[in-house]
């Protein structure tokens, strides 16, 4: 019996991950807005582990409470991480996705520390903040390059680009990773 149910509870989950890979690949191709903007796909392996590891290092320097935010949280799996090992610093998850920021808030219902805002982050003012961490999408990166530029008072901001270059903005590292694929490497720009 419990093999039983243990194969049927893979099989749903395979079913469930096919069903979400179809319908971003559907999505992708049929749907210009969709194109524009980046589906809900974590960071993941050595890009994750290595904005983590670079944003802990900032964290643990820094003796004033700094703020970090993630632009398109997704499920906040990047920004939770952060949260639960930083609870003197503040994190903001922003995500436009219904269902996408729902499951965020639930799942750092416990952390307070932690907001998450379910808006178009592209209306949110950057300026307050310390360190972005980013996840998006080639198509973006010069119109949130120039949001980010727009929002900049004088503090002294550090942003964190998993994949994608932002082309207005000063590079001050480029950490490779050293993968063929698609997403591969990590991008640093302060201000
Ligand atoms: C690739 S995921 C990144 C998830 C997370 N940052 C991480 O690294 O694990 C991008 C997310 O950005 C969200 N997003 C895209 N454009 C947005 C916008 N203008 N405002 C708010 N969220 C946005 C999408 O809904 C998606 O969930």
């Amino acid at each position: 019996m419990f093999v039983f149910y243990l194969l049927l509870s893979v099989y749903i989950v395979c079913f469930v991950l096919l069903g979400w890979i179809w319908y971003l690949i559907i999505k992708l191709y049929t749907n210009k807005h969709f194109r524009e903007c980046p589906p809900c796909v974590p960071s993941c392996g050595k890009e994750k582990k290595i904005m983590i590891d670079y944003v802990s290092e900032l964290l643990n320097k820094s003796s004033k409470s700094l703020i970090v935010v993630d632009p398109g949280c997704g499920w906040g799996g990047l920004i939770s991480e952060l949260a639960k090992n930083f609870p003197k610093h503040t994190f903001i998850g922003i995500e436009w996705g219904a269902f996408t920021s729902k499951i965020a808030k639930f799942r750092t219902r416990k952390l307070k520390n932690i907001q998450i805002i379910k808006q178009d982050f592209f209306e949110y003012d950057f300026g307050k903040c310390d360190i972005i961490v980013c996840f998006l999408m080639d198509s973006l990166m010069e119109k949130f390059g120039e949001k980010i530029l727009n929002d900049h008072k004088k503090k002294t901001q550090t942003i964190i680009s998993n994949s994608f270059r932002i082309p207005n903005l000063p590079l001050a590292e480029e950490i490779k990773t050293g993968k063929r694929s698609f997403f591969k490497n990590v991008y640093i720009y302060k201000l």
